[in-house]
């Protein structure tokens, strides 16, 4: 076993604090359904609002906090650079404090702020100051980095970090501007940046999952190059206008300007060449699960769900099919499809990857039986939100009736995605245990 210095003890936290965020967020989530679906019998006692709130507070900081620990880990091994470990470690307990609060914010009944970030709006500060930290860490680790051969000096996964670091504070100021008169009193004004802003916020935090999985995909030796190609900055620079200009297709709704709707059309469509191109490497390097390791299991899982969840989200951005799809349950297939699918298998592929040579072969096996578990249970639970959200579509209904009145008819496929939640939030809880207990044994 390496020796654990104080910096990787404090990775090792991030990732324990993550695990303890996903697997708390799932049960929550599955509770979340019960309410929405018998609100009369448990609003009192579980409140749906609450559960959501808890839960998507929950499910975020797994990924941001397995993110933010990868991202520090991965630099320093990549670039050498040392961070201060007074500051890694104010960065963690400042995280789990303030994840504390938000969550006794809702307990509270004190919420006051918007989707996501539902929870009174003066705690944003903190999650910014955390931000600031964050990013002065690894740049300063990482500034002075070259790798020969490299086009542009950094590999591709280091750009991808920085500009994820970089996007999530701009997008996170943005996702506040409704805090100012000028745009939260204006109701267009505020709608149409409000939904611009979660739009690329969301795609800030792919690119530091994305920038994880390519450097997880370039481990072996006859892959490294790949991550300083032409091929590989190209895919960037279309990851990149979808991250400045794709969130467009989020305010096909909002009368605004037809100018931007016709280029965020466009940009949402250049995601079929990455479609395109993981067919093209499928055709040539067909996807296998060899041997006992259960990093290269989550991390094709991930690729199967990009996929998947590529096709859904092209269909709903042609602009007929998104003014249908708008408030249903089809909306909420592409966001845990995506947070699920595949920044769920990325980041657990992550911690494999790190914790692969503390596992068992009997934990290694566990690992990819609960990775076939969780796969069953979430193809049902993505097709039954689907299903469901086409039900409460007026695609299906009268047009002119709001979307609410066909709830009823949807949550037959709800009770669908509510069993098919179990084995998800059984598989999450044994994948949680293994990693938890291998990376306890190793900080000790
Ligand atoms: C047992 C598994 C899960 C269940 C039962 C569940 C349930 C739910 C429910 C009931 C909602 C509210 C939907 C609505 O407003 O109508 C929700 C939202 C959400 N969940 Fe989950 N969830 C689960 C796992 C996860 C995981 C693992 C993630 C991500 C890692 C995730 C990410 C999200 C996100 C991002 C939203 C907000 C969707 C939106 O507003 O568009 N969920 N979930």
């Amino acid at each position: 076993m390496e020796t654990t210095t104080s910096t990787t003890r404090t990775y090792r936290h991030f990732f324990i604090v993550a695990l303890l965020c996903l697997s708390a967020g799932v049960w929550i989530g599955h509770l979340g359904l019960w309410s929405y679906l018998l609100p009369e019998h448990l609003k009192d006692i579980l409140p749906f609002r609450m559960l959501r709130a808890m839960h998507v507070t929950l499910v975020v900081a797994w990924i941001f906090a397995a993110a933010i620990g990868g991202v520090y880990h991965y630099i320093q091994k990549e670039t050498q650079g040392n961070y201060k470990p007074i500051l890694l470690k104010i960065h963690l307990w400042g995280y789990v404090l303030l994840g504390g609060i938000i969550l006794l914010s809702y307990f509270l009944n004190r919420y006051g702020g918007r989707e996501y970030w539902a929870f009174p709006p003066p705690l944003a500060i903190g999650i910014a100051v955390l931000w600031l930290l964050f990013a002065w860490n690894t740049f300063k680790a990482a500034w002075n980095y070259k790798q020969e051969k490299c086009l542009l000096e950094w590999p591709l996964y280091l750009w991808m970090w920085a500009t994820g670091i970089l996007f999530f504070l701009y997008t996170f100021t943005e996702v506040y501007l409704w805090t100012l008169p000028f745009f939260g009193k204006t109701v267009l004004r505020d709608i149409t940046v409000q939904w611009k802003a979660y739009g690329s916020l969301v795609g800030s935090w792919n690119m530091m999952v994305y920038g994880t999985a390519l450097y997880l995909a370039t481990r072996p030796e006859a892959f490294r190059s790949y991550a300083c190609s032409k091929t590989a900055y190209a895919l960037y620079l279309i990851g990149l206008a979808n991250l400045i200009m794709g969130w467009a297709h989020h305010i096909y709704p909002v009368p605004t300007y037809q100018w931007i709707k016709t280029l965020a059309y466009f940009i949402s469509m250049t995601e079929l060449i990455v479609l395109g191109k993981l067919l093209w490497d499928w055709y040539r390097f067909p996807p296998r699960f060899q041997g006992p390791s259960p990093y290269r299991y989550y991390l094709i899982g991930g690729d199967i769900w990009v996929f998947l969840n590529l096709l859904l989200a092209i269909a709903i951005s042609i602009p007929a099919v998104n003014l249908y799809a708008h408030g249903t349950h089809l909306v909420v297939a592409h966001s845990m499809g995506t947070t699920i699918g595949i920044n769920t298998h990325i980041l657990l592929a992550s911690l494999f990857y790190i914790s692969e040579p503390l596992l068992s072969e009997h934990q290694r096996r566990r690992s990819i039986t609960f990775f076939y578990l969780f796969n069953i249970g979430l193809i049902i639970f993505w097709l039954g939100l689907i299903v469901a959200g086409f039900h409460e579509s007026p695609l299906i209904g009268n047009p002119t009736t709001p979307h609410i009145k066909y709830l009823p008819q949807s949550n037959q496929w709800m009770w669908v995605v509510l069993i098919a939640s179990i084995p998800i939030a059984i598989a999450i809880t044994g994948i949680t245990t293994i990693l938890i207990k291998r990376l306890l044994n190793a900080v000790s």
